[in-house]
């Protein structure tokens, strides 16, 4: 019993270890951990809403909190992409800063997108709120084909 605990606990310290820590865990540069914190809390409320719109979930009240969340993530982006923020451990293609006004205009759309699909929700058409979604994730996409490393 003694010896199976202490197998439970190694194996739950080399789960700790693999799976808890972030994927970039040895990137230290302030910008490219924020920026990523935050795109994967606004696709993992994609995600949650996912379920909810297409999948089945019972959750529909839910729908504008999520989609206010993508707003408010969004919004705390900050400064993203300041000059040297280039190298690490990072999917930031050059064009980034080679073509900065292309760039921001694929972060205004994505943005309008995320404040559409939450005044969807408040309106609460479901048929609306699908289509806001699906434009939402095609802001998305178009963003990623030009700006981030496959
Ligand atoms: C204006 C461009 C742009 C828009 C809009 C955009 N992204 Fe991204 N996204 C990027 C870039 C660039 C990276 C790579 C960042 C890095 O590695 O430093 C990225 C990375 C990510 C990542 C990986 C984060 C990680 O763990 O490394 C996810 C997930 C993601 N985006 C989801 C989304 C979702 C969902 C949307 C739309 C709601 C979205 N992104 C909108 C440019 C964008």
């Amino acid at each position: 019993m003694k010896r199976l605990t202490m197998i439970g606990c190694a194996i739950a310290g080399a789960l700790a270890s693999t799976f808890t820590l972030p994927a970039a865990a040895d990137e230290t540069n302030p910008y490219i951990v924020h920026r990523q914190g935050i795109y994967k809390t606004v696709a993992g409320h994609m995600t949650s809403l996912k379920a909810i719109l297409f999948l089945g979930h019972e959750a529909k009240g839910q729908t504008t909190y999520h989609a206010e969340a993508i707003v408010e993530a969004l919004k705390h982006m900050g400064n993203a992409y300041p000059a040297g923020s280039d190298k690490g451990e990072t999917k930031a293609r050059a064009e980034i800063w080679t073509q900065p006004e292309k760039f921001r205009e694929a972060g205004q759309n994505s943005f309008a997108a995320a404040t559409a699909l939450s005044d969807a929700t408040q309106m609460g058409d479901t048929k609306e709120v699908m289509g806001a979604y699906k434009k939402l994730g095609e802001s998305c996409k178009a963003c990623h084909d030009d700006f981030r490393k496959k």
